[in-house]
């Protein structure tokens, strides 16, 4: 079959030609790289991080990507997110409550400090709060956009984390189907996108674990889907979607980009075949 030469040279379908995001812990792995992949889909995208030297850089000869400083569990500092992203670029279309913690490394309850506990509830889920607050407060006369958080597949699996980190996506779930329901009135869409271990410095800070190679060799061993690795890129894929147009219907979701895992016991599977 002969295939002509301009279907080869077809420019990509640009997903989020024209919208305006903001994703805070834009400046971390899949931040970053959910930043990276909007532009390339034609977005004017806003960091938003702790990180000022890394989300800086991340910005360097890219007109499209600006950063702002953006402490999460600060409402003044996601107050002037939004407001200084209006002033920019006069809308909102999407806003993307990445920014989390996994906080401390031993997970045993009896060890529990109340202030470890706060600190991640502080980050992941009153920073998803503000997020949420302020992005409907320029969404809503718009009568549209697109609010996404980053939960987990700890917002459908137990035990594997510590408390703190498993009760915040739990709560980071109910906060958007619950919103889902209040914002469907306005045009506005509300979702989640839950990785499994995708081995960026969080994931290897919250196992303790400084090697790399390890960290990789331990999420491919207890994966339920061999032969692939997740990787930033395939939650930045669901974060397109669920921001694009071909989502225009979709609310109340949590898409859980896992392979499978949360659908099954690999424990169990693991357990047979040694038998
Ligand atoms: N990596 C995984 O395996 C995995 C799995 C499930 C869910 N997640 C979630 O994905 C999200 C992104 O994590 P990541 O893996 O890219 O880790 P990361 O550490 O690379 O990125 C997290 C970013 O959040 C920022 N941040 C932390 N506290 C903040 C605050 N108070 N205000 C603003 N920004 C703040 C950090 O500076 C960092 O840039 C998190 O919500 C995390 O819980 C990650």
């Amino acid at each position: 079959m002969i295939m002509k030469l301009s279907s080869f040279l077809a420019p990509i379908a640009k997903r989020l030609e024209g919208k305006v995001a903001v994703i805070t812990g834009g400046a971390g792995c899949i931040g970053g790289t959910t930043a990276r992949l909007f532009v390339q889909h034609g977005a004017r995208v806003v960091i938003a991080d702790v990180q000022d030297q890394l989300g800086h850089s991340l910005c360097k000869d890219q007109e499209a990507l600006t950063f702002v400083h953006c402490d999460v569990t600060n409402e003044s500092d996601i107050e002037n997110l939004v407001d200084s992203t209006m002033a920019k670029h006069g809308k909102l279309d999407i806003m993307f409550g990445n920014a989390g913690i996994t906080g401390f490394n031993d997970p045993r309850i009896s060890v529990t400090e109340y202030q470890d506990f706060k600190r991640v509830f502080d980050v992941n889920v009153f920073g998803a709060f503000l997020c949420a607050k302020h992005a409907a407060r320029v969404m809503v006369p718009a009568r549209r956009g697109s609010i996404l958080f980053t939960s987990s597949v700890a917002s459908v699996t137990y035990g594997d984390v510590p408390h703190a980190y498993s009760a915040s996506k739990h709560a980071v779930l109910g906060l958007a189907k619950n919103l889902c329901v209040e914002m469907g009135g306005y045009g506005v869409r509300v979702n989640c996108v839950s990785p499994f271990g995708v081995v960026t410095p969080m994931l290897m800070k919250g196992l303790g674990v400084s090697d790399k190679g390890k960290v990789e060799a331990f999420v491919a061993d207890i994966a339920n889907l061999k032969d692939a690795t997740v990787e930033a890129e395939d939650i930045a894929a669901a974060a397109l979607y669920l921001g694009s147009d071909e989502a225009k219907y979709v609310s109340g979701l949590n898409l859980i980009v896992d392979g499978g895992y949360s659908t099954t016991n690999i424990a169990l599977r693991e357990f047979f075949k040694k038998l």
